[in-house]
């Protein structure tokens, strides 16, 4: 029976697979038992040693590269290392993972695939995320302090938190980028005085949608731009602070855009990033339904992932918050998706065509169902969010720090 089962999910993970997952039929518990298998598969994928079956499979789903990889870090010449005796070695393996990723995603575009993943999320009826979401359109994850939140408070408490820990005060200049549907630009127009907040985004339904929402509001310090992060360039220096929610998913040059970031503050200036993030290891969305559907182009980041990128930005401080917050507020919206249904078709019509409309009703279903699965695994430990505060230097290039030396040789050798 057990063996009947595993074939019926083999078959599900093909890309024929995708046609039944489209229509609907397939109940909830199978649904969830293909999702925790894929999970178990990813971790396998990303979780040393990488045995021959675990590299067969990644090869055998049209991914030479990362198969390539895993060979190589599963190879003797690791175990020969000094230390492969020790439990460490298993960490060794992660860091050599690790340090590929960062040196292969230093040569990418700041980010791919961004019409894709604008199709597929982003410039869409705004009805559909009024409908889904909260009340304050937040696509990103909510905080559940207690655990009692209902989806409009546990907004509430992770917009308050973005304002501590940016230390948001009366008459600052304030940057959101990737800005979405407002959640944190409006309520921060609306909360703390003479603020002024810019928005950004690269979709023109979610600039209409704040536009008319600060009007309706009587805010006009709330302004959004619409454009493409990938070329995009702010006023220099402008901003005191940046906030960036859930965008840093879709890039892969970490250092392009904190160098960017990073040229839009003043000296002194704070930038909180939020993004999702896998505990230790970061990984490319390549293939499987969540790549080919939602996140095409996508990445999952580490925790620690933008700490390998200072070159422009320094750390101030780093939180973890579990992932159990965002299995709560997708929990949320997956409730949402079904009790709204008759009130979403017409805006899933609007965007994806009347023959796709029910369709991609239940690929939203599915999309809910996956991440919050995913974000619950292992009591909410392995798959979080993070959220990592930095600050903009005094400028100290190394040409700088070279005059400094020049000048001390200098002065040391006139005294002899
Ligand atoms: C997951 S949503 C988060 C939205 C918002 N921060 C929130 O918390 O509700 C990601 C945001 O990044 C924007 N985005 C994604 N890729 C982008 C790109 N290449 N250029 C500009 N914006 C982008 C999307 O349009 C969207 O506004």
């Amino acid at each position: 029976m057990g063996g009947f089962i595993s074939k019926i999910l083999d078959y599900l993970n093909d890309t024929w697979g995708d046609t039944v997952l489209d229509s609907g039929f397939l109940p909830h518990f199978i649904l969830r038992r293909v999702i925790r298998r894929e999970l178990r598969r990813r971790l396998d994928e990303i979780t040393p040693p990488f045995p021959q079956k675990v590299i067969d499979s990644v090869s055998a789903r049209g991914n030479p590269a990362l198969a390539a990889q895993l060979e190589d870090l599963a190879s003797p010449k690791f175990t020969r290392m000094p230390g492969a005796f020790t439990p460490s070695s298993s960490w060794s393996r992660t860091l050599a993972y690790k340090m590929n990723f960062f040196e292969t995603v230093r040569h990418q575009p700041i980010a791919i695939e961004t019409d894709a993943a604008n199709r597929q999320n982003y410039d869409v009826s705004t009805g559909i995320m009024e409908n889904m979401l909260g009340p304050r359109i937040k696509y990103s994850c909510s905080y559940y302090s207690t655990g009692h939140e209902t989806l409009e408070e546990a907004e509430i408490k992770m917009l308050d938190l973005y304002i501590e820990r940016l230390d948001l005060r009366p008459g600052m200049r304030v940057l959101d980028v990737g800005c979405g549907w407002g959640a944190a630009s409006l309520y921060f127009a609306e909360k703390i005085p003479d603020l002024e907040v810019v928005g950004f985004s690269n979709s023109r339904t979610q600039r209409e949608y704040i536009e008319a929402k600060a009007k309706e509001m009587g805010l006009s310090n709330v302004r959004v731009i619409t454009g493409n992060i990938t070329n995009h360039e702010f006023d220099v220096g402008y901003f005191d602070r940046v906030l960036s929610v859930e965008l840093f998913e879709h890039v892969k040059n970490y250092e392009g855009l904190m160098a960017k970031m990073s040229r839009a503050l003043r000296t002194g200036g704070l930038l909180l990033v939020h993004h999702f993030c896998h505990r230790t290891t970061p990984y490319h969305y390549e293939d499987g339904w969540m790549a080919r559907t939602f996140f095409t182009g996508g990445t999952m980041p580490s925790s620690d992932l933008l700490l390998y990128f200072q070159k422009d930005m320094t750390i101030k401080k780093h939180w973890w918050l579990n992932g159990y917050h965002y299995s709560k507020t997708l929990d949320h919206w997956l409730e949402n998706t079904k009790t709204r249904k008759e009130r979403m078709m017409p805006h899933l019509a609007e965007t994806y065509g009347d023959d796709m409309a029910a369709v991609w009703h239940t690929r939203w279903k599915i999309f809910h169902l996956a991440s919050s699965e995913m974000f619950k695994r292992d009591g909410g430990e392995t798959w979080g969010v993070t959220h990592v505060l930095f600050e903009k230097p005094e400028r100290r290039t190394v040409a700088s720090i070279d005059l400094v030396s020049t000048d001390i040789l200098r002065s040391g050798s006139e005294r002899t």
